[in-house]
């Protein structure tokens, strides 16, 4: 959850750090840091402060300190209350070594401990302020040779950066489980917690794996393991580029992603439709063609709103490839005793490619033989790693905490692999030429969804001083109600319960009165008139409701306080549709009730923490 930058190279001015630590805000935090080393004087600078990375600028501001390598940090407080004492960077009794850090000392008691026995000093709550100390054990002159020592009494995880005073002149990074990226430049080397930080600077970039520590000189980047074996590493383009990181025009980063659905269906299907033969060409899976087939049996395992895009996976799984298919909480199914099956594949869904309870779940069944596929969006991620194969998102960067194109994009790819699946089964060609050519239509349809913001808008204004809402939907319209109730939750605070609309008379209906509106998800679908039935079982209790519903749809108008509507599509593609106008409601609610949609309270962009 952390985040994390080192500098060094030929430009003296840690302002190009703090810019860079900027774009890490996204993530979440709640305090920041900085360490620059000021070779001449032979001294490591440390500013620290609680707060928004301003107040860090504002500090730096005052000092204008130059030199490099420098270090920097925004933390997400795990180990310790939000201090300065415990923000990062964290240093030795020698104030020698600095170091910032992004994941969990699991064993950092029984180091602390020990460490203070033998005479440590330490300032801080913070698990982290013991690997500096480890360090300073066993530092003689060479960075990364204590490093490699000190690492080795370590569990947990981490992503670090880490300089020296008596050791000048280069950064020092590990990693274990916490992502750590190395962006190669022209006389200098950048290392960050995620790529939104070294955007801008290049497009070079080497992934640190599990054990692997490097080395940054303003000119080489050199991969050891923890026996000091040279570890060769492919150095790899980045895809993105600085444009991508900035607003635009929007006002916020969730709206202008928001706005991006329609060409993230388009990235998510290039080049993946084969219309004449009704197929879909997945490259991740090429290789193991043959062995989907031999498929009995799939369980996603994922997190939040993963975890919902993944339910509607379920339905698209069984509805076209006819796989039994269980959806988990991966924070659920990590301890869960799973009586093993060969023919089982696990699927891992996960936008960021870091969530460690995911995380944890895939390592569990890798240790087990069984076939993993991962659904991620960040390239290189550690879940894009570690699973047998995977599909991309292709959604390019999502900055906004709260999950909008990734999301859609995750229904894309659910329906690619449903289809892909199908069509190695039993599902015709004429059937899969008719899904692809509605995939294809789905894009303009988001685009008309769009251009009805403003009513979404002027609906979130009739609505901002409701405290409690109800979002109900059926079949493919029940992970959207519950999608639909989180993203409101996350944006605006505002109290939202999801709810399949069938359980209604099974308790929520107490809820209703005029004070607590519901949100029905109601397309017109083989399930319509149900959900209608529960729209007047609400009606009856004097209950608002809002209804998002297909466009001609006029019935539904004379029961409802408000409808926003949608394009027709087939009923499996409704989710990518239905989903839009309740993204828009939940940024605007935030907005009107005075919340930042891109950084929501105590929330964070990927939760590497479990
Ligand atoms: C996103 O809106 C949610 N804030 C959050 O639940 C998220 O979906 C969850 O943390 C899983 O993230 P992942 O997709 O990166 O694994």
């Amino acid at each position: 959850m952390c985040g994390i930058v080192g500098y060094i190279g030929k430009n003296h001015n840690p302002k190009i750090g703090l810019e860079a630590l900027k774009k890490l805000e996204y993530r979440g935090y709640d305090s920041a840091g900085m360490a620059v080393l000021n070779s001449k004087k032979k001294k490591i600078f440390v500013l620290k402060t609680v707060g928004k990375i301003s107040n860090l600028e504002k500090e730096f501001s005052k000092k204008r300190v130059k030199g490099n390598p420098f270090i920097l940090h925004t933390r997400w407080a795990t180990h310790g209350a939000v201090t300065k004492t415990n923000a990062h960077p964290h240093s030795d009794c020698q104030k020698n070594i600095f170091l910032v850090h992004n994941g969990i000392i699991e064993n950092y008691k029984i180091l602390k401990e020990k460490l203070m026995k033998e005479g440590h000093r330490f300032s801080s709550e913070t698990d982290t302020e013991v690997i500096t100390h480890l360090i300073e054990k066993f530092f003689n002159g060479n960075l990364e040779r204590a490093v490699q020592k000190a690492l080795k009494f370590v569990r947990g995880t981490y992503g670090l950066a880490i300089i020296s005073k008596d050791d000048p002149g280069k950064i020092v990074a590990a990693r274990n489980s916490s992502p750590v990226l190395i962006g190669i430049g022209e006389g200098e080397n950048i290392v960050a917690s995620d790529k939104a930080a070294i955007a801008g600077f290049t497009k070079k970039i080497i992934y640190l794996n599990d054990g692997e520590i490097a080395v940054l000189t303003p000119s080489e980047c050199r991969v050891i393991d923890f026996n000091q074996k040279i570890i060769k590493k492919t150095i790899e383009k980045m895809e993105w580029d600085i444009e991508e990181v900035q607003k635009g025009n929007f006002p916020h980063f969730m709206l202008k992603e928001i706005f991006e659905a329609p060409e993230v269906v388009e990235n998510a299907l290039r080049g993946r439709l084969v219309l004449k033969e009704g197929q879909v060409r997945l490259g991740g899976l090429e290789g193991i063609s043959d062995k989907m087939k031999d498929i009995k049996r799939l369980i996603i395992c994922a997190c939040g709103s993963s975890y919902f895009s993944s339910l509607v996976g379920e339905y698209l799984l069984q509805e076209y490839a006819q796989i039994p298919t269980r959806v988990e909480y991966a924070s659920e199914f990590r301890y869960k005793k799973q009586p093993f099956d060969k023919n089982t594949a696990y699927l891992f869904i996960s936008q960021s490619g870091e969530t460690a309870d995911t995380l944890a779940a895939l390592r569990k069944v890798k240790k087990r033989g069984n076939l993993t596929l991962g659904v991620v969006n960040i390239v290189g991620s550690s879940l894009a790693r570690e699973t047998d194969v995977g599909i991309y998102n292709h959604a390019g960067l999502e900055i906004g905490v709260a999950s909008t194109k990734t999301f859609i994009s995750q229904l894309v790819v659910f329906s690619l692999l449903s289809l892909f699946l199908a069509r190695q089964r039993h599902l015709s060609k004429v059937a899969g030429q008719k899904i692809i050519r509605e995939l294809k239509v789905v894009p303009q349809k988001i685009k008309t969804i769009l251009k009805g913001a403003s009513q979404v808008e002027k609906l979130a204004k009739k609505y901002k001083d409701f405290e409690n809402f109800l979002f109900i939907g059926r079949k493919y319209n029940f992970p959207i109600a519950l999608e639909g109730a989180l993203k409101l939750k996350e944006i605006s605070y505002v109290h939202a319960e999801g709810y399949g609309a069938g359980e209604m008379k099974h308790g929520p209906i107490a809820l209703i009165d005029k004070n607590f509106p519901t949100v029905a998800v109601c397309p017109s679908d083989s399930v319509y008139e149900k959900t209608i039935s529960n729209i007047e079982e609400i009606k009856a209790r004097s209950g608002k409701i809002i209804a998002i519903a297909s466009q001609g749809d006029r019935a539904i108008k004379e029961l409802v306080n408000d409808v926003i509507y949608i394009p027709k599509t087939l009923e499996p593609l409704n989710p990518i549709l239905t989903l839009v106008p309740l993204q828009l409601f939940a940024y605007y609610m935030g907005v009107l009730r005075g919340c930042d949609p891109d950084k929501p309270r105590n929330l964070a962009k990927s939760v590497t923490v479990e």
